[in-house]
C-alpha cells in the first residue's frame, strides 16, 4: 500500500510539474521514480548529514536548493537514474569539491549514494535509456542501513579472518557475518552491549587475537547492537583476499593474522618469530624455519602441512590446502623477499 501511494505522489508531482528530467544524449525526456525506499532512505541520510547545512531547506549556497528532495535532484539534472557518473552530484564529491567545511564524505557513504542512483529508481514514463537494464533489481551488495554496514565492515576486518567460515571457525564461532545466526546462537543480545560473548570478547581483551579495536569501531558496533541491528541486512562484501605464494601475501593473510601472536616480537614459542622475512631465514636471530627452495624440509612448511600449527588445542584452525600450498609454492620458488 505504502509502495502504491509513493509511486502515485511521485507520478502526481513529475506531472503537475511537467518538468521532468531530460536524459542526457537521446534527446526523449524519461520519467523517474525513486521506488526503492530502503536504497533512498540511506542516501538521503547522507546528504543530510553532509550537505544539507549548506544546501537545504533553509540554505541555498551557490544558488544550489535542497539536495534532500528528490523532485529537486531530479528536475535540476543532479543526479541521472541509472548512472551515477553523470550529475554534479556525485562528480562535485568525487572531484574533491564538495563538501567544503572541511569534512568528508567516505568511500562507503559515496558507494551508497550511488548505489541509490543505479539502483533505486523506477521508469515511470517516457522512454527507457539504454543505461537502465533493470532498476527494481538493488545491488546485492548493500541491503540495509549505513550502520548496518559499518558494522558488518568492522566485523569483516576484525573477525571474519578467523571465525568467517559458515561452519569451521576459531574457537566454534562461525560465520560471523550472518547477522541472523549471531542472534540466534545468543553471541549478540540485541539492545544490550552487557550480554552475549560478541561484545564480552571485545570488552575483556581477548579478542580480536592479536591486536584491538579502535574506540569508534567499538562506539559504532555499541550503537549498532543498542539501536538498529537488523537480522535481514546482507552485506556480502567484497571476496576475502586469496592468499597468493609470495612473501607479502603470506604474511598479511597468514603469519600476521595467525602465527605472530605466538612466534612475534614479544613472544616467541619454541624460540621462533615469523614476524618478518629475516627472521624466517634465521638471518635475525631466532630460528631459521625456511630452507630456500625446499619446502619439505623447512619447518615452516612442515608445520602448517602437519596441522600442527596454528594449534587447535588452542582454538585455531588448522590452514587449509590452499593456504599450506602458497606457503610451500612460495618457498620452493626461491623464498623471495617479494
Ligand atoms: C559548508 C557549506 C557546504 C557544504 C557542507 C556543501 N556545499 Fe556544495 N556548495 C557550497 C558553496 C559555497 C557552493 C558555491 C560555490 C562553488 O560553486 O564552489 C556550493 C556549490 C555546490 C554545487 C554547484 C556547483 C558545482 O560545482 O556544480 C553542487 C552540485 C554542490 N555544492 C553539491 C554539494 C554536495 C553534494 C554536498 C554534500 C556532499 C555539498 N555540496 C556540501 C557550500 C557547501
Ligand atoms: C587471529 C584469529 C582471531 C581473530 C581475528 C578473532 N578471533 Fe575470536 N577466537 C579466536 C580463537 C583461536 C578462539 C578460541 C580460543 C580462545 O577463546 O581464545 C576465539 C574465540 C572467540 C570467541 C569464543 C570465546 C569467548 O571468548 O567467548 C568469541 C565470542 C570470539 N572469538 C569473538 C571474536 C570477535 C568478536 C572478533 C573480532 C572483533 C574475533 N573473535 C577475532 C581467534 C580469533
Ligand atoms: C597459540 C599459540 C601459537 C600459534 C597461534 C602458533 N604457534 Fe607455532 N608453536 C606454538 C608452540 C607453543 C610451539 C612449541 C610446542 C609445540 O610444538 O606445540 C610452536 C611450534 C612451532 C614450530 C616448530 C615446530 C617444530 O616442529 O619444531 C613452528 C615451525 C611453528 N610453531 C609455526 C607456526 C606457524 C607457521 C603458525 C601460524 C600458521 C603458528 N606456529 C601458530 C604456539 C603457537
Amino acid at each position: 500500500m505504502k509502495y502504491y501511494l509513493f509511486l502515485f505522489t511521485n507520478v502526481l508531482f513529475l506531472f503537475n510539474s511537467a518538468c521532468s528530467p531530460r536524459h542526457e544524449g537521446t534527446g526523449e525526456n524519461t520519467i523517474f521514480a525513486s521506488t526503492n525506499k530502503e536504497l533512498e532512505s540511506a542516501a538521503l541520510k547522507v546528504i543530510e548529514t553532509k550537505c544539507s547545512s549548506c544546501h537545504g531547506l533553509n540554505a541555498f549556497s551557490g544558488g544550489v536548493g535542497n539536495l534532500t528532495s528528490i523532485e529537486y535532484l531530479l528536475k535540476s539534472n543532479l543526479i541521472v537514474p541509472g548512472n551515477s557518473t553523470q550529475g554534479r552530484l556525485i562528480q562535485t564529491i568525487e572531484e574533491g569539491s564538495m563538501p567544503t567545511n572541511g569534512t568528508t564524505v567516505t568511500d562507503l557513504e559515496l558507494n551508497i549514494i550511488k548505489n541509490w542512483i543505479d539502483n533505486g529508481f523506477t521508469v515511470i514514463g517516457g522512454t527507457v535509456p539504454p543505461n537502465i537494464i533493470n532498476p527494481t533489481i538493488p545491488n546485492p551488495n548493500i541491503t540495509g542501513s549505513p550502520l548496518q554496514v559499518d558494522a558488518l565492515t568492522i566485523i569483516q576486518k576484525q573477525c571474519s579472518g578467523c571465525h568467517g567460515s559458515p561452519s569451521n571457525g576459531a574457537g566454534n564461532v562461525s560465520d560471523i557475518l550472518n547477522v541472523k545466526h549471531l542472534l540466534e546462537s545468543g553471541l549478540v543480545v540485541p539492545g544490550n552491549t552487557k550480554q552475549g560473548r560478541f561484545m564480552g570478547s571485545i570488552y575483556d581483551g581477548t579478542m580480536p587475537k592479536s591486536q584491538f579495536l579502535t574506540p569508534s569501531e567499538i562506539t559504532t558496533l555499541e550503537k549498532w547492537i543498542t539501536t538498529d541491528i537488523d537480522p535481514n541486512a546482507q552485506v556480502i562484501l567484497p571476496p576475502t583476499e586469496v592468499v597468493k605464494p609470495t612473501y607479502s601475501s603470506i604474511a598479511k593473510l597468514i603469519l600476521e593474522p595467525k602465527c605472530v601472536i605466538c612466534h612475534g616480537p614479544s613472544h616467541a614459542a619454541d624460540g621462533i618469530r615469523v614476524a618478518t622475512y629475516a627472521y624466517l631465514l634465521g638471518t635475525m636471530g631466532g630460528k631459521r624455519t625456511v630452507t630456500i627452495g625446499n619446502a619439505i624440509e623447512s619447518k615452516l612448511y612442515k608445520s602448517v602441512k602437519s596441522k600442527e600449527m596454528p594449534p587447535q588445542s588452542d582454538g585455531y584452525v588448522a590452514l587449509d590446502l590452499t593456504e599450506s600450498n602458497a606457503i610451500r609454492d612460495w618457498i620452493n620458488a626461491g623464498a623471495l623477499n617479494n
